[in-house]
This record gives C-alpha cells, sequence and structure tokens, in this order.
C-alpha cells in the first residue's frame, strides 16, 4: 500500500504536537518535516526543538526533508531530535559530502534519503554506491506549501523506479498532491505521498485524508 505523510509545514505551529497526534490517529503512515534555512530554500522553518516535540508526540515515523545548505552541519543533530529519514538534496552535497552524511545516518541507526527540485535530474548524483533508503521527488519548487503540482516532474518517478526500486528504496512524491493527480503518481510507482495543504488546508481534515488513504490503498507499489 503507498503511504501517506502529512506534511505538517502545512499544519498549526502554534500547536505541532497536536497536529502531529491528529494525523496519526487518521492512520497517517509518516509525518513529512520541512526543514529550510531561507537559503536553499526561501522560507524558515521547523529547527530540531520542533522535530522533538513532534518525536515525542507520536510513534509513526519522522521523515525529514532538510532544504538547507551544507546539511552535513545539521544531519546528526535532527537524527538525535528524533527524525528517522533523514533526506538531504541533490543540488546541497557532492559525492563526497554524501558519503559523510551516509556514515553520520547509519552511525546513528537512521536512514537517507536524496531529495531532487523539479529541474535537478536523478543522474546528477552517482547514487550506486550509497545506501539510500528514499529518493524524494519534488513536483513543486522548496518554499511553501499549497503550491501548484508539475506534471512535467511525472518521468522522474519512472526513472526511480528503474534504478532505485530493486533495492527497496522508498520514492516519494513531494508536492502539490491531491486527489486528483495522486493517482496518476501512484501509478507510476510512488511509494509514498506527501500532503500538505490537501489535509491540512481541508475543511474536513478526517475526511481529505482518508479519500487520499483510499486512492493510495489501490495500489501495491
Ligand atoms: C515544499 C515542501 C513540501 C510541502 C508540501 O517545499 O517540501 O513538503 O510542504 O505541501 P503541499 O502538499 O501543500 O504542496
Ligand atoms: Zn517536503
Amino acid at each position: 500500500m503507498v503511504k501517506i505523510a502529512p506534511s505538517i509545514l502545512a499544519g498549526d505551529h502554534g500547536n505541532l504536537a497536536a497536529e502531529a497526534r491528529k494525523v496519526e490517529s487518521f492512520g497517517a503512515d509518516w509525518i513529512h518535516i520541512d526543514i529550510m534555512d531561507g537559503e536553499f530554500a526561501p522560507n524558515l522553518t521547523f529547527g530540531p526543538g520542533a522535530v522533538k516535540a513532534i518525536r515525542n508526540a507520536v510513534k509513526i515515523p519522522l521523515d525529514c526533508h532538510l532544504m538547507i545548505n551544507r546539511p552535513e552541519r545539521f544531519v546528526e543533530t535532527f537524527a538525535e531530535a528524533g527524525g528517522d529519514y533523514i533526506t538531504v538534496h541533490a543540488e546541497t552535497v557532492t559525492e563526497e559530502s554524501l558519503r559523510t552524511i551516509e556514515r553520520l545516518i547509519s552511525k546513528n541507526d537512521k536512514k537517507l534519503g536524496v531529495a531532487f527540485k523539479p529541474s535537478t535530474e536523478l543522474s546528477c548524483l552517482q547514487l550506486s554506491e550509497i545506501d539510500v533508503s528514499l529518493v524524494t521527488i519534488m513536483t513543486v519548487n522548496p518554499g511553501f506549501s499549497g503550491q501548484k503540482f508539475m506534471p512535467e516532474v511525472l518521468y522522474k518517478i519512472d526513472e526511480a523506479k528503474r534504478s532505485f526500486r530493486s533495492r527497496g528504496t522508498e520514492i516519494e512524491v513531494d508536492g502539490g498532491i491531491d486527489l486528483s493527480n495522486s493517482r496518476s503518481v501512484c501509478e507510476r510507482g510512488a511509494t509514498v505521498l506527501v500532503a500538505g495543504n490537501s489535509i491540512f488546508g481541508q475543511l474536513d481534515q478526517k475526511k481529505a485524508f482518508e479519500d487520499l488513504k483510499k486512492i493510495a490503498s489501490l495500489y501495491n507499489n
């Protein structure tokens, strides 16, 4: 079954623990936490304290999406704060720094993710020798919740499936996911759907979650 990872960026920042508990009670598989530095991404969001508060509130895995430059400075901080998947952006690493990051993450028994902006090709990094547990394909530009889904990025899901699926790597699609596009994303082979506005931005959030989950549960990727 394809997993749903509600993006807490779209939730109430004054009540992060309660927001996390709420989506866990709906049946969320992971919680997606967008970490931005105001430099790589044009927004400032959460630090390790927020991740710790969310960690203490729920049991499901925390998917920390680091949209920050020089992520090697902070991967251990977010691992220690309670992140399970620590995802760095392909545009912010070299093959050498990624190997350092891989070591830091495995030392902390966490999982490494690599994310790609819409304009970045998966082939920009040689990942065959790196233990990548998650590939995040962004279908909006980093920065904000509620942006419009970019269908022109869909082809990367096929590529990710070809290159990574046999290694058991999760394929996550992040940005603008809603009821209108989740089928095509699942059909292509996504294994995790990130959803911010299409859950937290709805009047009936439980129903919005369940409608998305219903679609996700039709696919066995
Ligand atoms: C964008 C973030 C996304 C965003 C998703 O920079 O990486 O995770 O929160 O939110 P929606 O689903 O509203 O596009
Ligand atoms: Zn994200």
